[in-house]
């Protein structure tokens, strides 16, 4: 039979549209310690959910989908319809895989066990970040942290399964529902950035292998915290501000994160005077970011200590949280010990 070699040489006719997240989740299978699949349908699973939730972000002021709930969560913050919805949609496509045995969510008080004792993972996520920004059409995210349960298989679910140190995190990642819906990804190899193309339903990879600038000149603070704060921290800005830098601040935590590892800077929540831990959750916000931090040559820190190596005490606890590039945390750390 004859046969002739494939043309490569189409591109101005048809652009190449990339690698997907699916095709990109497969490849990294093998890198896995535990490379069974289920790590790479646990991550598949959450892009789903992503998708349906940029699906109903967008439409948010067209649907019935913004505004309060109703209902006050265990943070004491008021529950929005979407931070409710987003809850929900990521839940229900963790549930349904089978690889997860159970979800801890800032939006619920106790820890969900999904009666499937034979999941190895343990899931923790804060499904919307930066609800105060839902209803004006500001970048919102979801963060998440993958865990392998340390309790053996088929019994039930202990507490020393979801309160583990953030270093122990098998994966972590966030979505980024800005002026393009983003997911970034790690499984301790580097982190990878996917964007989504919405009219063809999926993530290419856009953003291969993300390095943070070791310095930046960007500080990320809610100033109105000022009165409130450790006057080191003012001093740090202050230097910050001396040699030029600009204040950014979103108010979503994933997109000020993303904007600083993208452009160098540093994101800071300290503890204020009415709040001794500050705002930021350990086991929600600040691991994953933590992680995926330190993966693209970034640091996170509590101002002392780092932030993986934290033994957290309770689901809900909250931590001062200082993270970005490396050099502008270091920093920040020795001005907070003089
Ligand atoms: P969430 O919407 O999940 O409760 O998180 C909000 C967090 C974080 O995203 C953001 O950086 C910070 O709270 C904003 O706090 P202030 O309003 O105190 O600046
Ligand atoms: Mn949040
Ligand atoms: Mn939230």
């Amino acid at each position: 039979m004859k046969t002739q070699p494939y043309k490569q040489d189409t591109q101005n006719l048809a652009y190449n549209v990339g690698v997907t997240l699916d095709r990109f989740i497969k490849s990294k299978q093998e890198d896995f310690p535990f490379a069974s699949g289920e790590l790479s349908q646990l991550l598949r699973d959450i892009a789903l959910a992503a998708k349906i939730v940029s699906r109903e972000i967008s439409r948010a002021g067209l649907s019935d989908v913004t505004g309060a709930f109703g209902q006050i969560n265990v943070q004491g913050e008021e529950q929005q319809k979407l931070d409710v919805i987003a809850d929900v949609r990521f839940t229900r496509a963790l549930t349904k895989g089978g690889e997860v045995c159970a979800i801890v969510s800032e939006e619920e008080d106790l820890v969900i066990d999904l009666q499937n004792s034979k999941g190895k993972y343990v899931v923790a996520i804060d499904p919307l970040d930066g609800s105060s920004n839902i209803d004006v059409n500001v970048s919102i995210g979801t963060v998440f942290s993958i865990y392998r349960r340390v309790t053996p298989s088929g019994s039930p679910i202990q507490e020393e399964d979801v309160l583990q140190k953030g270093r122990e995190q098998v994966a972590a990642g966030y979505v980024l529902y800005g002026s393009s819906t983003m997911l970034v990804y790690s499984t301790g190899n580097g982190a990878n950035g996917f964007t989504y193309e919405r009219s063809l339903g999926e993530f290419f990879l856009s953003h291969p292998d993300l390095k943070m600038p070791e310095d930046g000149n960007i500080f990320t603070m809610n100033e109105g915290l000022t009165p409130m704060i450790n006057p080191n921290i003012l001093s740090y800005l202050e230097s910050c501000k001396r040699q030029g830098a600009s204040a950014r601040y979103i108010g979503s935590l994933v997109a000020d994160f993303h904007r600083n590892l993208l452009k160098g800077g540093i994101y800071l929540y300290p503890a204020t005077n009415q709040a001794k831990n500050g705002k930021i959750r350990l086991i929600y916000e600040a691991n994953a970011l933590a992680f995926i931090a330190e993966q693209v040559g970034g640091m996170a820190s509590d101002g002392k200590n780092r932030i993986l190596d934290i033994q957290p005490e309770s689901l809900h606890q909250r931590t001062p949280f200082f993270i970005g590039s490396t050099n502008m945390v270091k920093k920040l750390e020795e001005v907070l010990k003089s």
